[in-house]
């Protein structure tokens, strides 16, 4: 396949982490998923910027990606898929940021790769059981997703919604 043609694919396969790990940027804010609560170091197990409703509304927001994929490709499968790869995308932003944390970063920080692959690879090991990309399409997620996330941040500073441009 060509390399356009492989890249649409790898869009097609990942699009539901996509917008389950960008969508929280809007949809988040309230209560923290950690209560504010910190470890042994001191320091937040998560952060404020892990909050309850960034999660749920990235779940749905995900999922429903998921849903629209299965009524174009007329497969359920697509759905459950969204789901896991939502999942997936979540709590490997929640490792993400507790590992940060432990390292002694704050909220809002950057640390690539973390940042842009550490939801990636956990949205693609929960889709595993339902989905499997090919070795193709993995390697192009790699190399073709910090590129979207940092657009993506950009864009979201650019529209007032993120502080930060990244
Ligand atoms: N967000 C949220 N809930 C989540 C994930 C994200 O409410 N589960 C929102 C927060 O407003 C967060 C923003 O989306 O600030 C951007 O997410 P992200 O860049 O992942 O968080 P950071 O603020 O950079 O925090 P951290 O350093 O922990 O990654
Ligand atoms: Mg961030």
């Amino acid at each position: 396949m060509s390399l356009p043609g492989l890249i649409a694919e790898a869009v097609w396969f990942i699009l539901p982490a996509y917008v389950a790990n960008a969508s929280p940027v809007v949809l988040g804010g309230g209560r923290p998923i950690d209560g504010g609560r910190r470890l042994a170091d001191g320091r937040p197990i998560f952060g404020p910027g892990k909050t309850v409703r960034g999660f749920l509304g990235g779940l749905l927001a995900g999922t429903a990606a998921g849903g629209i994929q299965a009524a174009i490709a007329g497969s359920a499968v697509f759905l459950l898929a969204g789901f896991l790869l939502s999942l997936g995308a979540l709590c490997g932003d929640l490792l993400g940021s507790f590992i940060k944390r432990r390292i002694g970063l704050e909220r809002g920080r950057p640390a690539p790769p973390l940042d842009q692959l550490g939801f990636l690879l956990f949205a693609i090991l929960f889709v595993l059981p339902v989905r499997a990309p090919s070795a193709q399409v993995f390697l192009i997620l790699l190399a073709v997703t910090p590129a979207v996330h940092l657009a993506a941040n950009f864009l979201a500073h650019l529209l007032g919604l993120k502080d930060r441009p990244y």
